[in-house]
């Protein structure tokens, strides 16, 4: 089946699919980005993926390429185009096209938009869910806002391939303090020996991913008491769960981390209880 790509203004076949050489996304990472699940034909949580969008566009003063209105209608016709039923969508939207400056380009230079859809092979995700990740921990590297959901992700890609080359499948981000963070991908959280479910509070240099945030009102829902802290590498390990959050995988548990094992070694039981009852709570937006 051909894939098709939506690229400024025109849908195109994704093997011809281009931007301009000098856009700015290519040449300086002078864009932000959204993924987003798509479930049993529905769009997941799209309203708070579409203003987190809106808030890294703002923080970095790049304009809307549409209306937010006609934005929606190309994800789902892009969808449509590429028949997801279960996979994500992915956009980006950069500063456009200029001369190569590091300034702005002149104002009314409209922005890039670009997005894609695929589907996800569930078995995939099922096994990952059955048997855990694994994961290792790296120092933080990033620059300081890292809430902008920005394609400069060199530091992320270098993790995920330190992960990969280790044998894992996510690198944990730890703080000068010994601190927890994020995943290079993914935020992480921990079961801790009062049973309550530790994450860093997104102030904090990490994503606030919209994942955890659904995440949260699914806690409410089953009544477990959610609290938003800091924690260590030594918590992580000693932690009766560690997993991780993304719109990719909802929540994958990790059952290893830096060769060593957590709790015994098998997924936790909160983990697969909040996966079963994400989707009830998420947003759903038909395609
Ligand atoms: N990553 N932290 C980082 C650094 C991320 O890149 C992501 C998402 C998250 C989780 O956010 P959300 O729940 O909104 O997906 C946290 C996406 C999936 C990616 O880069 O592919």
């Amino acid at each position: 089946m051909p894939r098709i790509a939506y690229v400024n203004g025109r849908y195109v076949n994704h093997s011809d699919a281009a931007v301009h050489i000098e856009d700015r996304g290519y040449q300086f990472a002078d864009g932000v980005y959204e993924v987003c699940e798509v479930r049993h034909g529905v769009i997941v949580d799209l309203t708070r993926h579409l203003d987190r969008l809106n808030r890294s566009l703002s923080e970095l003063r790049i304009a809307w390429p549409m209306t937010r209105s006609a934005l929606i209608l190309v994800i789902r016709e892009t969808l449509r185009r590429n028949h997801v039923r279960n996979g994500l969508f992915y956009l980006q939207v950069t500063r456009g096209v200029a001369r190569r400056d590091h300034v702005f380009p002149p104002a009314g230079t409209p922005s890039s938009i670009v997005v894609t859809a695929k589907s996800t092979d569930q078995s995939v995700i099922a096994k990952k869910n059955a048997s855990g990740i694994k994961a290792i921990t790296v120092r933080d590297n990033r620059w300081d806002r890292v809430d902008i959901k920005s394609v400069g992700l060199l530091p992320n890609a270098m993790a995920r391939q330190q992960a990969k080359e280790a044998g894992a499948q996510e690198a944990i981000y730890i703080d000068h303090h010994g601190m927890v963070k994020e995943g290079a991908a993914t935020n992480v959280w921990i079961v801790d020996h009062d049973g309550n479910l530790v994450t860093r509070p997104a102030e904090h240099g990490i994503l606030r991913g919209i994942t955890r945030t659904t995440l949260m009102d699914v806690a409410a829902k089953l009544g477990v008491t959610i609290v938003e802290r800091f924690f260590s590498v030594e918590e992580m390990m000693e932690a009766r769960e560690v997993f991780i959050t993304a719109a990719t995988s909802i929540c994958f548990p990790v059952v290893s981390i830096d060769g060593e094992t957590i709790a015994n070694g098998h997924p936790g039981s909160m983990s697969q209880k909040i996966r079963e009852a994400f989707f009830d709570v998420a947003e759903k937006t038909a395609i």
